[in-house]
């Protein structure tokens, strides 16, 4: 039985990605991309868990079925959003699970197209769709703002990598048959490739330091330039726009290890490195600009 469901959940994005479920036709503008299959309840508290969402965030769930995870987020968070759905019936039992759990002055649903909805507002965005149609809306989840959190039932970004993830049993999947069901969650990473400039003191005197990042979406690396030679970035972090990485670079005469922490707004990076060395340890402020 078991094996018959996970080969169901293999199956079905193929089967949707060919059309083949639609008789092969191709579809209507606003005809919904993804067939209903509610969350189980057990999942969409976690996927609310894994997001962390509280009362200060404002979530959209795209495609949101009868609501439940927009609902169960202002019930028990205090989370303020919307769902949207291209099916009325969807709406219309969104609304009714909204009322019967009194957070109608929280939330709202809209019968509307998922890819003509403005994300701006979002603080966490959650999903449940397809493989095919999370490649789609990447482009557009990673111009949000930084550090907004996504959360995905079953389907990954293809080679953006999950920042977590997790597997867990559901009993009351697909309609009561039971099945797993994968939970993936991705921080939105601020863009840092490219070149950056710094000048702080170190033992009093001014340093310059050149840095040129790499980037794939959560992952970075790259080198710094500091007094003509260059270093090697390790232990690179991006989450959001919270940026880590270290080195250690001769200054001075003197090995000096550096371990940068700061926050990306924009052209901007602002926050505070530790510097340690056989003749030093000290804690300065840095300030990188776009070179
Ligand atoms: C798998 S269900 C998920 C429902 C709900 N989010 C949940 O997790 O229980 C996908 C939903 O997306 C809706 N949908 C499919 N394509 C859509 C589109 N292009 N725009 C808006 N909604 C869409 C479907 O009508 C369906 O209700």
């Amino acid at each position: 039985m078991q094996r018959l469901l996970n080969m169901f959940r293999e199956v079905l994005p193929a089967l949707l990605c060919g059309g083949l479920l639609f008789g092969g036709t191709a579809r209507a503008a606003d005809e919904p991309s993804v067939p209903y299959v509610p969350t189980p309840q057990a999942v969409v508290e976690r996927m609310l868990a894994m997001a962390k969402v509280t009362a200060q965030d404002y979530l959209i769930d795209l495609g949101s079925g009868d609501g439940r995870i927009v609902v169960t987020a202002a019930k028990k968070y205090g989370t303020r959003g919307f769902g949207v759905d291209l099916n009325p019936v969807r709406i219309s039992e969104a609304n009714d699970n909204a009322r019967k759990m009194g957070v109608t002055d929280k939330v709202a649903f809209y019968q509307r197209n998922l890819f003509e909805t403005d994300l701006s507002n979002a603080t966490v965005i959650t999903m449940y769709l397809l493989p095919r149609i999370n490649l789609q809306l990447r482009p557009q989840l990673l111009e949000l703002k930084p550090g907004t959190r996504l959360v995905s039932h079953d389907f990954d970004m293809g080679d953006w990598k999950a920042d977590a993830s997790v597997r867990m049993e559901a009993g009351d999947k697909f309609s009561g048959a039971g099945g797993d069901s994968d939970v993936y969650f991705w921080v939105v990473p601020a863009k840092v490739v490219g070149g950056w400039r710094s000048q702080f003191p170190v033992s009093g005197k001014p340093q310059t330091y050149e840095f040129s990042l790499e980037q794939k979406y959560q992952v970075v690396s790259g080198s710094a330039r500091v007094n003509g030679r260059s270093v090697k970035i390790e232990n690179a972090k991006l989450r959001g726009a919270e940026l880590a990485f270290s080195f250690t670079a001769e200054v001075n005469g003197a090995p000096v290890k550096h371990e940068f922490s700061g926050r990306v707004d924009g052209g901007r990076i602002t926050g505070q490195v530790a510097l340690s060395g056989s003749r030093l340890t000290a804690r300065v402020e840095w300030i990188a600009e776009r070179a």
